[in-house]
């Protein structure tokens, strides 16, 4: 059977998914609305072949732990009726170790790549759905530029005409604090914090506002509404019994930082690292004052990225 590679970029939340209603198929909680972006991408190569006893992982070049994605590509080989292994190899174009690398490229490319060399043709819904089952966040980077995710699937949000926003990510030094991955931390999250559902009671009104303020074009309005839903989901995350903590002194530095900043609103994930909506005529002034702060160890800007991909065969 033939090889076929496939190329997606990660995207940020604005209006964060942080909880599941279903884990069998990974169904959140509640919608979601991110920015897929240009500078953080995954190539992906995927060639099922009869001769393979199990399926295979190369990540960065080193072979991997195969399990998820094993248990994945059975979802991919129930809907082509194969039964072959798969051989996966997947490259970030940003260091892995920098803790930007997302499970949302890698389960969008695998998705492209995957059905492709396995000979079938979906839709981009349903490629979101799949990605969905990989990782929730994979759902929303088939598709470039704001993207919102539905109750099964992602798709566009329509932005207003010829608006440009960048993105500049400040890459913290967590250090200490053992990370939590955000699949474990939502399920605790949502199973003993008091504010959960406080949380996610936050989703529908950020999600109407901020489709309102991409449709007008108001990064401010975005702004506000990215780092409101970012605030809501961490505080419900400190409060899980034991607490989840992301937050490091220096993500808290970085905050106060981007609040004495014009038109710059920070994100955060499940991580230390702190991202922040910015326009394009203010990104480079955001990062140096970023890049001044002790303990952010590298900054990066990125504009908005384009839908996951097909890079051979064509
Ligand atoms: C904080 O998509 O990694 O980045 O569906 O369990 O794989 P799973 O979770 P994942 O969660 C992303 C959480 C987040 C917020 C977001 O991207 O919306």
């Amino acid at each position: 059977m033939t090889a076929a590679t496939a190329r997606a970029h990660a995207n940020i939340a604005l209006v964060k998914y942080w909880g599941k209603r279903d884990a069998a198929l990974n169904l959140p909680a509640a919608g979601s609305l991110s920015l897929t972006l240009a500078a953080l991408t995954t190539t992906t190569t995927v060639r099922f072949d009869p001769r393979l006893p199990r399926d295979e992982l190369t990540l960065d070049g080193a072979a991997a732990p195969a399990t998820r994605v094993s248990a994945w590509l059975d979802l991919v080989r129930a809907r082509a009726g194969i039964d072959h292994r798969a051989s996966v190899t997947s490259t970030n174009d940003f260091p892995t170790a920098s803790g930007l690398a997302s499970s949302a490229s890698a389960y969008a490319a695998l998705a492209v790549a995957a059905t492709a060399a396995a000979g079938i043709q979906l839709d981009r819904g349903a490629l979101s759905e799949l990605a969905r089952r990989g990782s929730g966040s994979a759902a929303r980077s088939i598709f470039g530029g704001f993207v919102e995710m539905g109750v099964t699937r992602a798709a566009p949000v329509p932005n207003a005409d010829g608006w440009d926003v960048r993105m500049v990510i400040a890459v913290v030094d967590g250090g200490v604090a053992k990370q939590i991955s955000s699949r474990d931390a939502m399920d605790r999250c949502a199973a003993s914090s008091p504010l959960y559902a406080a949380w996610l009671a936050t989703v529908p009104g950020d999600l109407r506002a901020a489709r309102a303020a991409i449709r007008a074009g108001d990064l401010d309005a975005l702004g506000r509404v990215a780092q409101g839903s970012a605030l809501a989901m961490h505080a419900a995350a400190l409060a899980t019994r034991p607490s989840i903590r992301y937050l490091r002194p220096t993500t808290l530095a970085v905050l106060d930082v981007v609040d004495q900043l014009d038109h710059a609103y920070f994100t955060i994930d499940a991580g230390p690292h702190v991202k922040v909506l910015t326009s394009p005529d203010r990104a480079d002034d955001v990062a140096d004052r970023l890049r001044a702060i002790h303990g952010v160890s590298h900054v990066l800007i990125s504009g908005p990225g384009g839908p996951a991909h097909l890079v051979s065969p064509r």
